[in-house]
């Protein structure tokens, strides 16, 4: 059995610890569902990159409970190329991202050189997205994309009015605003970071928003309708202020919580204005819309916009990389080249 490198937390006894292994593939728990065995064919990934998302750098600095079982290899993301496969549907060689399904929380994710999922998680990779371009856009850039999906779906087109992005220079942030520039809409992107204008000026971004005009608590039910719609990675009083400013029959795809999970809003926006709130998860999407997700970010995102937001470590940065992400340090996206 080939032996790899492998980050792994354990708590079992109580004390959290965080330490590189070698692995071989008997290591790799089943993924299968153990009371009906073989109803989840089981793949083993050749991992060539990782990201630390928002989620990860919680999990790897033992910060909030996301891990649910001991040890875990942490990562909500990964992509690769399958070595071995139960699956019929997902042959040997074929090139997948996964993003989600509990990986790196309930069952063992990314950062590690090889993965055993099961292969209903896996997608495959459009032909026009590279692996470590897959994994610069992440949990985080592919939730954009939902938002985006969301507002669409929700007739917020470029003609309605300009969008406002929050949590501007984060992962999810940077995503849309390239994204929704990519689409025509006129993006406005609130940012607690103004030295980051210039950056958030290249993806795309018309106007920066101070984070300060939309962040307080007791705001007014309804202000001056400013955006047709929102993508908010920000959540609490953020979005309570965002949500009163949304022009009539606009909409906020809401898919953060950067400031906090609190929302005290009033039912004006909706019921004055019929102003919708979308929530966008990203864990559980069915593989239908993963597909189209991962189709529309081939053909909207700017891959040298995307290499300027994005830096690439090796697995062993990975908790001094955790540490940045909690302390808002980080632009852009992270890649973890796990063979580095
Ligand atoms: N629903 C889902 O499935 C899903 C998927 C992915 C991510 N998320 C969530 O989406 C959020 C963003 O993820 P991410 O990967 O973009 O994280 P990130 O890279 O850490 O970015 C978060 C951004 O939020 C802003 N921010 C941070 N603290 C804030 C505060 N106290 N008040 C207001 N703004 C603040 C900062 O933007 P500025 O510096 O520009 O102000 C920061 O860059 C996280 O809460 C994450 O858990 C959810």
């Amino acid at each position: 059995m080939p032996v790899f490198r492998a980050l792994r937390l354990d708590k079992s006894d109580g004390e959290f610890r965080r330490e590189y292994v070698e692995l071989d593939d008997a290591d790799l728990p089943s993924v299968d569902d153990p009371d009906q065995p073989g109803t989840h064919p089981e793949v083993v990934v050749d991992v060539d990159y990782s990201t630390v998302n928002f989620k990860d750098a919680l999990a790897v600095a033992d910060q909030s409970p996301i891990v649910r079982t001991w040890p875990m290899v942490p990562g909500i993301d990964l992509a690769g190329v399958v070595s071995s496969s139960d699956d019929p549907e997902v042959p040997v060689g074929q090139r997948v991202v996964v993003n989600g399904w509990g990986i790196g929380e309930e069952s063992w994710g990314g950062l590690a050189q090889r993965a055993r999922v099961r292969g209903s998680w896996t997608v495959p990779l459009p032909d026009g997205v590279s692996t470590a371009e897959a994994m610069a856009i992440g949990t985080a850039g592919y939730t954009s994309i939902l938002c985006v999906l969301a507002l669409e779906e929700h007739h917020v087109t470029p003609d309605s009015g300009p969008v406002l992005v929050t949590g501007a220079a984060g992962g999810v942030g940077s995503v849309a605003i390239a994204l929704l520039a990519a689409r025509g809409y006129e993006v406005h992107a609130s940012t607690g970071r103004p030295e980051e204008a210039d950056y958030l000026t290249t993806l795309g971004a018309s106007t920066i928003v101070e984070r300060s005009e939309l962040s307080e608590s007791g705001g007014r039910p309804l202000a001056r309708a400013r955006w047709a719609g929102a993508v908010d990675a920000v959540g609490s009083h953020t979005l309570a202020n965002v949500l009163a400013q949304i022009q009539p029959e606009g909409c906020v795809a809401a898919c953060g919580l950067a400031q906090g999970m609190d929302l005290t809003t009033s039912v004006a926006p909706f019921i004055l204005r019929g102003v919708t709130l979308r929530g966008v998860h990203s864990v559980h999407v069915p593989r239908a819309r993963r597909i189209e997700a991962w189709r529309r970010l081939d053909e909207d995102l700017d891959r040298d916009l995307l290499a300027s937001m994005t830096t690439t470590v090796g697995l062993d940065d990975v908790p001094a990389v955790a540490d940045d992400v909690l302390a808002g340090r980080i632009r852009g996206r992270v890649v973890v080249d796990v063979n580095a």
